[in-house]
């Protein structure tokens, strides 16, 4: 780190070394002042590092086994079960979130969100309509998640997630959750 000296004007000499004392005094304070603000910055930004860390949600979670899918493309619905923090807390393991899920082949799995971008509810699959039913508001959605009945009131189809077979056995999915009651689908962070 380097150091500035500040030479201060001689000035008139008659106003003698107490106007002179008391600039420097000044000085010296503003200074310091300064030179505590730093350390005190990087303590804010430190104490406030979790609602940063907050931002880094929506990674990819394990959330079943291909062999739980049942070949013939009927959707399950699974509990997505990851590490959830709030601004200063970590919760390791619980539940933040649910997902449909459905084989679209050997190895190919589609994910839907399992909530309703209406408002939030959770949507129920009906086997004999081979669809999904929001028991709110009665919104209706094709296997697929695509808005089966132009009367249903959410704006959209479910939300389709990032979905990742690994060693041909694990289904990943990256999970998120959208703004609810809006046609676009924008990710909440
Ligand atoms: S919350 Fe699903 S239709 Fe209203």
């Amino acid at each position: 780190m380097t150091t500035s000296t500040i030479t201060l004007p001689d000035g008139d000499p008659s106003q003698g070394p107490t106007r002179r004392g008391f600039l420097r005094k000044l000085l010296s304070l503003v200074c310091g002042g300064l030179a505590g603000l730093v350390p005190a910055a990087a303590g804010l930004v430190t104490f406030l590092d979790p609602l940063h860390r907050r931002s880094a949600a929506g990674g990819f979670v394990r959330v079943a086994s291909l062999e739980t899918l049942p070949a013939d493309g009927i959707p399950r619905k699974f509990a997505v079960v990851s590490d959830r923090r709030d601004a200063w807390n970590r919760f390791p393991h619980v539940p933040i979130g649910a997902v449909y899920l459905r084989r679209t082949g050997a190895q190919a799995v589609e994910a839907l969100n399992a909530v309703c971008p209406h408002a939030g509810c959770f949507v129920d699959y009906v086997p004999i309509q081979n669809g999904f039913l929001c028991p709110c508001h009665n919104s209706r959605f094709a296997a697929d998640g695509r808005l089966r009945d132009s009367r249903s009131p959410s704006p959209r189809g479910l939300d389709t997630l990032e979905v990742q077979v690994r060693d041909g056995t694990e289904i990943w999915v990256r999970f998120q959750n959208f703004r609810a009651g809006q046609a676009a689908k924008i990710a909440v962070a």
